[in-house]
Formats: C-alpha cells, structure tokens, sequence
C-alpha cells in the first residue's frame, strides 16, 4: 500500500463534514498485532465460532466448493480457517490477497511448509477494487474465500458492488464463501467491540499512531477515545474515535480542528441475517445454496454460486 494513496484517504476523509478514516488501514504490523489478540479475548466470538463452525461442517463446504478447484482468498492474514480448507479441498492453486505484505509472506512461508504440493499465487493488495491474480489461470472451478466477516467492513452498497465484482472474477462456473456475523442480542455485539483488556480501543487508537508515524501527524492520543456502538437501524457497530477538547491537528502541512466531542468514524461492522445477505448476493448475481452456522447461531458461512 503506497504512502500517497494513504495520505490521500486520511487527508479527504478528516476533510469530511462527518470525519471518517478506512478501516483497511488499522492493519499496520502493531494493528495486524492487536487484531490477531483482539480475536483470542473471550468477549470476541467472531473468529471462534467462523473456525468451529468451519471444523464441524468441514465435509459439506468441500463438496459444495468441490476439491480440485482454484481457491482465492481476500483478506487471508493468519490463513488459520484456510489450512482447514486447503487440507480438505487440495486445491489445484491457491491465491491469497491481503494489503499487508508481511503477513502475506509469513502466511506463505507457513503453507509451503506445511503443504509442499500446494501452487502459491499471492498477491497484495486492496480487494477493493479489481484485481489480476497473475498464476491461478487453470481449468478448475474458481472459488472466492472470503472469511472473517471482513465484508461487515463495507456498507451494503459497496458490498453489492464487491459482490458483482467478485461474481465477474470467478466466472458463470464460479462460487463463492463468504463469513458473515449474524445480527444478534445487542448486548454480546457490544462485549465484543468493547472488551474489558481494552484492545479494541488500543486497535482503534493505533490509527492515529499509525497516522503520526507515517504521514507526520501529531495527534494526542490521550486526547481521543474509543467509542463502539451498536446502530440498531443500519445493523452495524460503528466504531469512533471521540475527542475529549477542543483541539487542532496537524497532518503533514494539512490542520483539522476538533470540537469536544466530535468524532472520527472509523470503522463499520455491518451485522446480517441469512436471508438479508442472500437478498444482497442475489443482487450480485449469485444464488444461496448453501449456508453453515455454529451451534448457537452467532455467525454464517454462505455457500455461493454463480446464478
Ligand atoms: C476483521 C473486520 C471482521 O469487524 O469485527 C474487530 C475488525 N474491529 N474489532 C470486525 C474488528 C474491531 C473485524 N473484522
């Protein structure tokens, strides 16, 4: 990820009436750090019940995908729940995409290791726009792995048209996984993104660091706060950065002025029943065909196809 682009989406996103920052940037080597701790506190369920449910119905999402076909994987990080899959489905080729280079590499050291027959196509960068995965050109079906509930990050129009663009890779033979967390008691949504250790608003505070480090900013991060709430309308956490004064900015030669209170939008959550994310993917093209839960209900694996 380049320093300009980043500087460009910091500097138009704090320019906005209602502030906001891309998530996509949390992940810095400390954010990546903190996200991997964030997902082990017994408050945040996501990443256990994505991998138990995974474990439980392993035999039913490889018949669905089919072994031997060309899996891609968006946002791959630890590549944890893909070992599962890669094991059981030998795909043919596998390509992860993440913006973060070093968790890539570390990620495909790791498979080839553990999988010395396995073709690597890694590529990095932002799935957010279209990607050429060079190396995974085959004759196998092609199969997007998108886990973790990353797609919750994009508000359901952007994730339409991620959908459509992901429905335009794989091609009319094609399919799709994807995670997504299921809407559920406020309460345990709440736990989650407010955790009693306080990683979370360290992970959130570490945009700002992050911002101070590589774009010259100077913000005080003991002059902001974590804010996580549940938006029970639009069925998303939005997570915020509050600040606490009146107070100036600076970001390399650009100022921002904050009032008391006034706040960063920094992330979106986005929370789905099973029918509300298949309405979505239909409007991309792709049918339900098949959807997976853990035990108490908390969160989805879809199984799409191309319609
Ligand atoms: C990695 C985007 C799925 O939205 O739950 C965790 C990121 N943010 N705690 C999520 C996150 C706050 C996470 N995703």
């Amino acid at each position: 990820m380049s320093v300009g682009r980043f500087r460009e989406e910091v500097i138009a996103g704090l320019s906005l009436q209602q502030k906001a920052l891309p998530s996509k940037y949390f992940y810095d080597a400390r954010g990546s750090a903190l996200f991997q701790a964030i997902c082990r506190l017994p408050e945040y369920y996501p990443t256990r019940a994505e991998l138990s449910l995974t474990r439980a119905h392993l035999a039913g999402i490889t018949r669905f995908a089919r072994r031997g076909c060309t899996l891609i994987e968006y946002g791959s990080g630890e590549s944890l729940k893909s070992r599962l899959l890669i094991r059981s489905l030998r795909p043919s080729a596998y390509g992860p995409v993440d913006i973060s280079a070093d968790a890539l590499r570390g990620a495909c050291a790791r498979l080839a290791r553990e999988f010395p027959w396995l073709r690597l196509a890694p590529v990095t960068g932002d799935f957010s726009r279209p990607l050429e995965i060079p190396g995974i050109e085959g004759p196998g079906r092609r199969v997007v792995y998108f886990p973790g509930s990353t797609i919750g990050n994009l508000t359901p129009e952007e994730a339409l048209a991620f959908l459509r663009m992901t429905r335009g890779q794989v091609g009319p033979n094609g399919a799709m996984l994807v995670g997504v967390d299921l809407k559920k008691d406020a309460k345990v949504l709440h736990a989650a993104y407010n955790d009693a250790r306080g990683l979370t608003a360290a992970f959130n505070l570490n945009l700002l660091a992050r911002i101070n480090r590589e774009l010259g900013g100077n913000f005080d991060l003991r002059r902001f706060r974590h804010y996580a709430f549940y938006n029970a309308a639009l069925g998303r956490i939005e997570m915020h950065l509050v600040s606490l004064a009146r107070q100036q900015v600076k970001v390399g030669r650009h100022r921002f002025g904050f009032e008391p209170g006034e706040s960063i939008h920094t992330e979106n959550s986005c929370k789905y029943s099973v029918a509300e994310f298949r309405a979505l993917a239909a409007r991309a093209g792709f049918r339900g065909e098949r959807v997976w839960t853990d035990r108490p209900g908390r969160f989805a694996l879809h199984g799409l196809v191309a319609a």
